[in-house]
């Protein structure tokens, strides 16, 4: 649910160093980052969880309130048990993960994630109090063959009836596969468009009176495009890849929000 301030989450994805992480991390902490108009977050690779943490919470101690969110990549589906390499809800809410990316597209294509799957993690994070970001988007052979509505939709649509009420504590970002990391970006109308069939599927799913699912676009976010993205009627942030790896454009992002 929004509290009508923009929100920007970085998607490291799987790039970094501890050393380059902490140059990175550094530049977003010592900038004026302005929490009262714009939530902002990192997801970052698990392995580095605590890192970051630490590092924003040496950063906490002494600053003005308001600080980097901290998000992870995937979670289980499962509880505990045995499921080697898998990383579950428990163990992410120990290093104060807030935000948990599910159903990337990579993850649905490198990985065969189905939109059932995906429904599950976005439970298991709602239950553990932290807000899936749930991401939906058309491939180009989908786009092309007029078919990305009932693609996000369909994808939607699994969490929506997995989930029920608690929908109103998630974040969608709307990802067309064909825009990531590809420098080609949907036209803000062509995204507002498609987050108003977003929005509108939430609106009829029950999401409650006044209340606002933040919608997200991802798919080669960047300085020079953000502004007018983030001003379309529907779009309430971005997801960023590539361009959260930089500081300045991640930075300038945050400040066209
Ligand atoms: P790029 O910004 O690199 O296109 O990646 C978008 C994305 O997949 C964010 O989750």
């Amino acid at each position: 649910m929004t509290n009508g301030k923009k929100l920007i989450v970085g998607n490291w994805k799987m790039n970094g160093s501890a050393q380059s992480n902490f140059h990175l991390l550094t530049q977003l902490l010592r900038a004026d980052l302005r929490f009262d108009v714009c939530d902002t977050a990192v997801c970052v690779p698990s392995v580095y969880l605590q890192q970051v943490k630490t590092q924003i919470s040496d950063q906490i101690q002494g600053s003005k309130g308001g600080s980097i969110g901290l998000g992870a990549q995937d979670v289980s589906a499962h509880e505990e048990g045995a499921y080697t390499g898998e990383i579950s809800v428990s163990m992410l809410r120990e290093f104060g993960v807030s935000y948990v990316i599910v159903g990337h597209s990579e993850r649905r294509q490198f990985h065969h994630e189905t939109d059932q799957l995906v429904a599950i993690k976005a439970k298991r994070a709602l239950g553990a109090g932290m807000t899936p970001i749930v991401c939906v988007g058309e491939t180009s052979q989908e786009r092309e063959s007029g078919m990305t509505e009932a693609v996000v939709r369909r994808q939607l649509a699994a969490v929506i009836h997995l989930n029920g009420h608690c929908i109103n504590e998630i974040v969608v970002a709307y990802e067309p596969v064909w825009a990531i990391g590809t420098g080609l970006t949907a036209t803000p109308e062509q995204a507002q468009s498609v987050h108003a069939v977003l929005r509108a599927q939430l609106d009829a799913a029950g999401a409650e009176n006044g209340r606002r699912i933040r919608i997200l676009y991802g798919g080669s976010m960047n300085p020079a495009n953000a502004k007018t993205l983030l001003s379309q009627r529907d779009i309430d942030g971005g997801l960023v890849g590539g361009a959260s790896l930089k500081a300045v454009d991640f930075l300038s992002i945050i400040a066209s929000a």
